[in-house]
């Protein structure tokens, strides 16, 4: 099903609304097994309305909204010149808030944020970095035409979570 939703850079009083998607999303992505307090301090301490506001100040990075009849159903932070390889532009985040996800929004972000990529550096190419037992996110990434180039990991409460390093090159 397509929902009907409209996308946009953010603005500085979107900021509250994006830190709690980013909570929510994360929580409901990675806390499966419940809350812990590794978890908890990770969660209150990044997704902050200053963090949002600090990023929206950045002239590396840009942050797409999708709203969906005003409100906030997801968005996309694109940074540049953060190589891998060749590649010069990251994805940092994607999130979707769940109730609004396989409606066609992550990937219409997706292609909105390669446009911005193509119109700055007149090249489509991006990468980014997702969870190895993150399938759902893995899946559609790949139906984006990504893949895997590699592993990196991502280091919380001194556990290693391997990651998968996905390309776009066209
Ligand atoms: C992963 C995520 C960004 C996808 O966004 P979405 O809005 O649900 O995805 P879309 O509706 O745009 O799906 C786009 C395509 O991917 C496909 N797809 C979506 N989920 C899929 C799955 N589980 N398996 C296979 N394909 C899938 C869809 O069929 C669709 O293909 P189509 O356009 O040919 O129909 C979103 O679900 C999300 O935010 N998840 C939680 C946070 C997360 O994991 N973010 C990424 C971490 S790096």
């Amino acid at each position: 099903m397509k929902a009907t939703h409209s996308i946009r850079p953010a603005r500085p009083e979107d900021a509250a609304r994006i830190a709690v998607l980013g909570a929510h999303v994360w929580v409901h992505t990675y806390a499966s097994a419940g809350v812990t307090d590794v978890i908890a301090q990770y969660v209150l301490t990044t997704f902050t309305r200053e963090k949002i506001l600090a990023l929206l100040n950045d002239p590396g990075i840009v942050l797409l909204v999708a709203e969906a009849e005003a409100n906030l159903a997801g968005y996309i932070v694109m940074r540049f010149d953060s190589y891998y390889a060749d590649v010069p532009i990251e994805i940092k985040t994607l999130y979707i808030q769940d109730s609004f996800a396989d409606r066609g929004i992550g990937s219409a972000l997706l292609t909105h944020a390669r446009g911005i990529a193509m119109a700055t550096t007149g090249d489509r190419a991006i990468w980014l970095t997702v969870n190895s037992e993150n399938a759902k996110a893995i899946s559609f990434y790949r139906s984006c035409g990504m893949t895997q180039d590699g592993i990196t990991y991502f280091e919380l409460g001194g556990i290693k979570h391997e990651n998968k390093v996905m390309v776009a090159r066209h």
